[in-house]
């Protein structure tokens, strides 16, 4: 029996969290970092969890750590809890396999990406359902960006204009999900990426500062200060 939150909902979210997060230094996996004293995992599902949308969520956890994630998340959400995979893309695809039938709409988020406001989540799924099979939440690019070759000299400066840092959630209609996974050769670091090969037009919104990847220890020092601000 798989894990429900709202049953009227139609969104399943998909929670990659099985990764070791050596960029922020030796500890624990990622997912299990303290932020304000909790895991960024459970403040990631807690705003998963406030969005109305939401049916399902489930977590890839590290495979040592499925049965510590499930008491974890208990007090927090109703989830399911899967064995994540060696890459990000295996830990999506594991997830993917355990949604049940119902949710039509298909969101990956990354358990990195631990403030996130469910505004965003709505935002998305919105999209998808008004019709866009892939979508995903983006912001413009502020520094100016240059292309360098192997010696650190620079080739050229690229347009920021048409270019934008993509986040997560990511939104698909499940089926052509599903199809990207089942048809991906190579490991890419996003879910729009295998649409894209799959042909799929990838439609943007705006997404949220809040919405960062909280990858190195800076990043962890400035959710700690968003979350002391009441975000
Ligand atoms: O480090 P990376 O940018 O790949 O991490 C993005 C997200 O994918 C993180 O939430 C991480 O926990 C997850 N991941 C995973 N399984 C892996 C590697 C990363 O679920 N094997």
């Amino acid at each position: 029996m798989t894990a429900q939150l709202n049953p009227r909902g139609d969104v399943a979210v998909l929670v990659p969290a099985a990764g070791a997060g050596v960029r922020l230094g030796p500890g624990r996996p990622k997912a299990l970092r303290l932020l304000a004293g909790e895991p960024l995992l459970v403040h990631a599902v807690r705003r998963l969890a406030a969005a109305p949308s939401v049916h399902t969520i489930v977590v890839a956890a590290p495979a040592a750590e499925v049965a510590a994630v499930r008491d974890l998340l208990a007090p927090v959400a109703p989830v399911t809890v899967v064995p994540g995979g060696a890459e990000r893309q295996a830990s999506v695809a594991a997830a993917l396999a355990a949604v049940p039938a119902g949710p039509e709409i298909v969101l990956v988020h990354d358990a990195a990406r631990a403030l996130t406001p469910p505004e965003v989540v709505e935002s998305v799924a919105a999209t998808v359902r008004a019709g866009h099979d892939a979508v995903i939440p983006v912001l413009p690019v502020v520094d100016t960006i240059k292309e360098v070759d192997a010696g650190e000299v620079v080739l050229g400066t690229v347009d920021r204009a048409t270019l934008r840092v993509v986040q997560t959630p990511q939104g698909f209609r499940r089926a052509v999900l599903s199809a990207a996974h089942a048809a991906a050769a190579d490991a890419l670091t996003d879910d729009a990426g295998l649409v894209e090969k799959q042909g799929v037009a990838v439609r943007c919104v705006p997404g949220s500062e809040y919405a960062l990847k909280i990858t190195r220890p800076f990043d962890l020092a400035l959710a700690e200060h968003l979350l002391a601000g009441g975000s």
